[in-house]
């Protein structure tokens, strides 16, 4: 494994994990396929854009030919897969891009590493189970995504089982809590809240906020793909988070307390329509690899709330044109 296509590169998760693998395999390359979206943004690569062993290349993942003469140009083993439609909300105003790129997409990523005998893994979610009203759920568990959103990722699951079976392709799949840190985009709850938070601006809480999340922090997600891409078993799923659970309205009050702003920003608005109340996973089969979270849910937040509190150039320039107008239609005209 030397040559690795990163999908979706350019966004939150995937940026961090192409510097998380320059920084730890000086022999690796890694190459950005990705089409640029509202989410994607060079901005996240700045630091290695002058790396030789980074590159990037602007394309859809539907595109077979570009996948194709992505993979013969720089004679990639391995495709890691962060590419997606990633916003639940946005899922609930309109699923389309979400079925071409996140079911669509993977089918042509899957027909790809087929036909090049490559190494395949999926970034999965942990929203694929649904709403777990109890206990935590286990990668054999069935899936009941209840989000456009979590169908279309829980579709990518099963193609990829049914390409594992049927064609021999060696694919893994991690399926990730909520992640935190630097680089999400500020439609995401937590770089939503402090950048609001920051400006003195209301924090959209949804219905009575004691929805539960496992927010882990980026950089464990990526260690995390990383030992599951080297030791993983082929054809397996594996949970990916702290185990914990923390309501989003104690995430919420977090916020304002590490800025010294007022709880009174705290602006509860109308629940998400199929709005799930809680996600718990048990990541014992991937501790067994020897995985351990290494920060906890404070540390992350912390952590998260620093940089962007330092990096406004990043964010400030994001919440504006393109933004404003979801921002709009999301909290201004539904209440
Ligand atoms: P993101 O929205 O920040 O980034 C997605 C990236 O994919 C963007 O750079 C975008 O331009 C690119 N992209 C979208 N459609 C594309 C297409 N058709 N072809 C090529 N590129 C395309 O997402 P993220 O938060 O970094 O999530 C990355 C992956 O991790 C996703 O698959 C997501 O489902 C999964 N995941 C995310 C979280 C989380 O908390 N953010 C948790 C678990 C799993
Ligand atoms: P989000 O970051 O959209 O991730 P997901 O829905 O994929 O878990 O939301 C995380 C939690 O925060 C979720 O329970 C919904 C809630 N939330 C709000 O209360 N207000 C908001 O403005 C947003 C975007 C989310």
């Amino acid at each position: 494994m030397k040559n690795l296509l990163i999908t979706g590169g350019a966004g939150f998760i995937g940026s961090n994990f192409v510097r998380y693998i320059l920084n730890k395999y000086p022999d690796y390359h890694t190459i950005v396929f990705d089409k640029l979206t509202y989410a994607g943004n060079l901005d996240n690569l700045r630091d290695v854009a002058n790396d030789p062993r980074y590159a990037f290349i602007r394309a859809d993942i539907c595109d077979a030919d570009a996948v194709e003469r992505a993979i013969r140009e720089h004679r990639i083993d391995t495709i890691v897969n962060f590419a997606a439609e990633t916003h639940v909300d946005r899922s609930i105003m309109d699923a389309d891009a979400f079925i071409k790129t996140d079911v669509y997409g993977t089918y042509v990523l899957l027909e790809a590493a087929k036909k090049f005998g490559l190494r395949y893994h999926q970034v999965g979610t942990d929203e694929v189970y649904g709403w777990v009203v109890e206990g935590r759920s286990r990668e054999d568990d069935r899936l009941l995504p209840r989000s456009p959103y979590a169908a279309s990722k829980a579709g990518a699951d099963l193609l990829i089982h049914a390409y594992v079976v049927t064609h021999k392709v060696g694919a893994t799949i991690t399926r990730g809590s909520n992640n935190i840190g630097p680089y999400q985009y500020p439609e995401k709850v937590v770089p939503l809240f402090v950048t609001n938070a920051i400006d003195n601006l209301p924090l959209p809480l949804y219905g009575d906020g004691k929805q539960m999340r496992d927010y882990q922090y980026v950089l464990d997600h990526c260690e995390a793909i990383d030992i599951v891409l080297h030791h993983g078993k082929i054809g397996e799923v594996y949970n990916v988070g702290t185990g914990e659970e923390t309501e989003n309205i104690v995430m919420a009050r977090m916020i304002l307390k590490l800025l010294g702003k007022p709880e009174s920003l705290i602006q509860h608005v109308p629940d998400r329509p199929g709005h799930d109340r809680r996600y718990a996973l048990d990541i014992s089969k991937l501790c067994a690899l020897g995985w351990k979270s290494t920060h906890t849910f404070e540390e992350a937040l912390r952590k998260t709330v620093r940089w962007y509190v330092e990096n406004e150039w990043w964010w400030r320039k994001l919440k504006s044109g393109e933004y404003l107008e979801y921002y709009r239609k999301q909290y201004l005209e539904r209440r």
